[in-house]
């Protein structure tokens, strides 16, 4: 079978980015026969970019109840939270060490914490920077090859990871001569990365995403916020430029993106393409909204799910790092 894996990252509460980039490819595929799911909570992730610990445990719970709510079966998929394995941590530290110091500073989150420091004129250019921040790609092919995934699915941004990723089992297999899977990232061609609010990507960083389960009321406030150019109605407008399209044609089938790109060309009014873009998404979101408002007060549900995952879970990952442990010579002496 064909191994997919993927993960996110529990420091918000998930947006429409996550769910078009990450979860919505994840559920269909996990459907097919010929495919084993291994879907979890990047919760050891979650501790490089926050120090909440009422926020991290929140977060779990929202984002387990998000997995649930959109129909993740837990008997066909392998579903749990990732420090429910430390397995991962201890061949997080055996990956580690065979990682070049050098391949890390070419991570993209680590370089961007550089370039902001040195344009605001910081004088060491490492200011802020943790082990974890600066190690976090190791720690992700910890993951992701501690399941021996071949595809991972993600948007565009975790492209550079995997491939990161494939090196360090690359390296690994070379030197050790183990068996590592050297993993590929999957990307959607029209969901690779949603744009937020004001344009940029979606992202809690930027603090411009629509969650994903906000109140029906809500939902249509942010969506008025999208931020649109001032052509007036009547007057043609770009869909490939617009974040109102990008969203809906995530969300919309093949015929249906066609008719919208008509009524762009057609001149449609920003608020009357607003209203309908709620309207529709709203359609897709109020079941699975109303699931997920039941399984936030369910923790204790959630909780179980989550421990019959880790076991499931576990039942690979023991006895594959034994072999590793073995292979690179932590191992009994008789
Ligand atoms: P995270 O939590 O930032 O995001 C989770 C997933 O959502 C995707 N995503 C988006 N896709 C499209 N448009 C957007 N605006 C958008 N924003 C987020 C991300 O690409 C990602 O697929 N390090 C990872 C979590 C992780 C992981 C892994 C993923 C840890 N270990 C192993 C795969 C395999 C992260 O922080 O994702």
């Amino acid at each position: 079978k064909t191994k997919v894996l993927t993960g996110i990252t529990t420091t918000g509460t998930p947006h429409l980015g996550n769910y078009v980039g990450a979860i919505k490819p994840a559920i269909e595929e996990s459907w097919r026969d010929d495919i084993a799911s291994y879907y979890f909570l990047a919760d050891y992730h979650a501790l490089i970019k926050g120090r909440d610990p009422k926020r991290i445990h929140q977060s779990t719970l929202e984002i387990a109840a998000t997995w649930l709510a959109l129909g993740l079966d837990t008997d066909r998929v392998t579903f749990y939270r990732q420090s429910d394995i430390p397995e991962i941590a201890e061949l997080n530290w055996i990956l580690g060490c065979m990682t070049a110091k050098g391949l890390m500073n070419r991570a993209h989150a680590y370089k961007a914490a550089v370039q902001a420091n040195e344009e605001a004129g910081e004088q060491d250019p490492d200011k802020g920077v943790t082990m974890g921040l600066f190690c976090y790609p190791v720690l992700m092919a910890a993951d992701i090859l501690m399941f021996n995934a071949h595809k991972v699915p993600v948007g565009r941004d975790q492209v550079q990871h995997i491939e990161m990723a494939r090196d360090i089992a690359g390296r690994m297999n070379h030197h050790y001569k183990t068996k590592f899977v050297l993993p590929e990232a999957v990307v959607g061609e029209s969901t690779a990365v949603l744009n937020g609010l004001d344009g940029r990507k979606m992202s809690k960083s930027y603090d411009n995403t629509i969650p994903l389960f906000v109140p029906e009321k809500k939902l249509l406030k942010l969506i008025r916020k999208i931020k649109t150019n001032s052509l007036e109605p009547g007057e043609p407008k770009d869909p490939d430029t617009c974040t109102l399209f990008q969203i809906y044609s995530a969300f919309a089938d093949a015929t249906q993106v066609e008719v919208k790109r008509q009524q762009y060309a057609d001149g449609a009014g920003w608020g009357d393409l607003k209203n309908e873009l709620f309207e529709f998404l709203n359609e897709h979101l109020k079941d699975p909204r109303e699931r997920y408002n039941a399984l936030i007060e369910d923790p204790a549900f959630i909780e179980k799910e989550l421990l019959k995952g880790a076991e499931k879970a576990r039942a690979e990952a023991a006895p594959f790092l034994t072999s590793i442990r073995q292979a690179v010579g932590l191992k009994p002496l008789v």
